[in-house]
């Protein structure tokens, strides 16, 4: 796949397409954040959920679809990099931080030093995904959308590049407990989280959109997959 061939090389296999490189949020908490979503007892205290929730669902785009993926926010691969090491399909796994995309670049070259050919690993912003209209057969988005205030946006611009007949998967925690209310309300306070939504109100953001939705709660987090119909 050549989707990063106009992208300039900033460390080995990892790519930008961003005059800024540097300063991203997660640059500065990236080896915590991922050491804490590897715990089980976090992915249990503040959700009521499993890793294995995660992978299972992770699953469904990253193997069992075929063709191109894009994942948004891919960070570190804490739920995915077995997936990604498994599967076939061409992915560009994107990130703000590319600090997360270096954990990424570990966990996939854990074997024998290598990056899987078929997996590129690229810096960029995901309310600007430097691609055109309807490029990936899949768009996968993991425990994202709660972090921005400007969800709708967020969700326009990852289907804004999805193919039509293309699927797509988000998660995204949600207020549905009162630990995962008061647990995102805080971190709302210093910046970490945007707008709290519950499960409805992060459902609601697919609606009125040429997809044909099914979603699931486990815990407080939303799990939902579309096929865009045009
Ligand atoms: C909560 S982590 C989730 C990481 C991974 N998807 C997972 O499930 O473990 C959110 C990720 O989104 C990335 N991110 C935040 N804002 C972003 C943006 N505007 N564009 C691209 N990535 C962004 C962060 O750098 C971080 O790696």
């Amino acid at each position: 796949m050549s989707q990063t061939d106009p992208f300039r090389q900033i460390s080995r296999g990892i790519y930008t397409c961003l005059e800024q490189t540097t300063g991203a949020s997660y640059d500065f908490k990236a080896g915590y954040y991922e050491r804490l979503v590897s715990t089980h007892w976090f992915n249990r205290l503040f959700w009521d959920t499993s890793r294995n929730d995660y992978q299972e669902f992770a699953a469904k785009g990253i193997l069992r679809t075929a063709g191109t993926v894009l994942d948004i926010g891919c960070g570190g691969l804490a739920q995915t990099s077995q997936l990604y090491r498994a599967t076939g399909n061409d992915c560009i796994l994107l990130d703000r931080s590319v600090e997360m995309l270096k954990i990424a670049r570990a966990r996939l070259s854990a074997d024998n030093g290598r990056l899987p050919s078929n997996i590129q690993l690229l810096q960029g912003d995901a309310f600007q995904l430097p691609f055109p209209d309807h490029t990936f057969d899949t768009v996968c988005s993991f425990g994202t959308i709660h972090l921005f205030d400007n969800k709708r946006a967020f969700v326009d611009e990852a289907l804004r590049v999805l193919k039509p007949g293309g699927r797509c998967y988000f998660y995204s925690m949600t207020s549905e407990r009162k630990i995962s209310r008061i647990f995102m309300s805080s971190l709302r306070l210093v910046h970490e989280f945007g707008e709290v939504y519950s499960a409805a109100q992060t459902l609601s953001l697919f609606h009125q959109r040429p997809l044909l939705v099914s979603s699931h709660l486990i815990g407080s987090t939303i799990f939902m997959e579309g096929l865009k119909t045009k």
